[in-house]
């Protein structure tokens, strides 16, 4: 069971991802007046962007439940012919982290999302044989934070690709007042455009932003945030003017410190920040290309004069 929270349950109250949205609300009308599932839908970027919030909204809206699991919690082919196994016609099955199922799991995947079956092997040796299993028809979407990790018989059995982009400050600034309402606190405009500048792109660090401008607002103000309250409390977070947090900052002043600015490959990176390279490569520089504070290159990544710019560092730029 997920929780809902600030989640949005249709698609109208989803703010953003237009693209992916409009083409949604075509595939599952379609489906639905032909009394269908609707095709498998691969969702991919970055986390946080609302990969798990649109297959909850794609099973409202088909009007079936939806099952929640991941990539590495089903360990067995048999773990995932029992999910499957037990789904109610139509159903939506998410898995997150796809990119993580194991070579066996996938391969009973595939004849699920192409015929709605599995094959069973019975017995052992020359006595063995597959009996065909009919299951329910469903729905799978599948999430992950790089389509590129997908092998290619896997991306190639989704009927629907969607990539999440992230969220301009408009787009977030209105999240953060839908989710301020639904939380039953006060803010007003200049109060919701600073906690969305500083969010990353993302809505679930926006949702997370609020709730802690809420505690300092709560505790050391009268309860409503405006743009002084969210400026205290999100410098307080140490959250800087971009969206920066500690782990973007010990990243980009690594990279200048230690390395000159670059090119640095991305193992070597992770290394001296005690990260996991995955992590660095999947959730932390999508954001700082995106936004121009770093470069890939063919001999690794290196900052840029924006980057020196923001820390102050003009005098490093050759
Ligand atoms: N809460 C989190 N993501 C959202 C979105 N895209 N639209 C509305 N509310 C949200």
């Amino acid at each position: 069971k997920i929780e809902q929270g600030l989640r949005p349950s249709h698609l109208s109250e989803y703010i953003g991802q237009e693209k992916a949205k409009k083409n949604l609300r075509v595939f599952i009308e379609a489906a639905k007046k032909r009394g269908e599932p609707l095709d498998h839908v691969l969702l991919y970027g970055p986390p946080g962007l609302g990969k798990t919030t649109l297959a909850s909204i794609v099973a409202t809206e088909m009007g079936v439940n939806l099952k929640i699991t991941s990539g590495p919690a089903i360990d067995k082919p048999g773990d995932l012919a029992a999910i499957l196994n037990n789904l109610s016609e139509n159903d939506v099955l998410f898995i997150d982290e796809i990119h993580r199922l194991n070579k066996q799991v996938e391969e009973v995947l595939y004849p699920a999302m192409e015929d709605f079956a599995i094959d069973i092997v019975i017995g052992k040796g020359a006595g063995a044989r597959s009996i065909r299993l009919d299951l329910p028809k469903f729905t799978l979407v599948g999430a992950t934070t790089r389509a590129g990790m997908l092998t290619a018989p896997l991306r190639d059995r989704f009927g629907v690709v969607n990539r999440l982009e992230f969220y301009n400050v408009t787009e977030l600034m209105q999240i953060i007042l839908r989710s301020a309402a639904v939380l039953g606190v006060s803010i007003d405009d200049e109060g919701a455009l600073e906690i969305a500048k500083r969010s990353r792109g993302t809505p679930r660090l926006a949702n997370r932003l609020l709730k802690r401008v809420r505690d300092f607002a709560q505790v050391e103000g009268d309860g409503a945030i405006d743009y002084d309250v969210a400026k205290t409390a999100l410098d307080r977070l140490e959250v800087d003017s971009m969206g920066l947090d500690n782990t973007d900052r010990n990243i980009l002043e690594t990279m200048i410190h230690k390395f000159g600015g670059g090119p640095v490959g991305l193992d070597t990176l992770a290394a001296a920040i005690g990260e996991d390279s995955g992590t660095l490569e999947e959730v932390y520089e999508p954001y700082l290309i995106k936004n121009g504070f770093i470069n890939r290159t063919p001999r690794g990544r290196i900052v840029t004069e924006h980057c020196y710019r923001h820390f102050g560092l003009e005098n490093l730029i050759e």
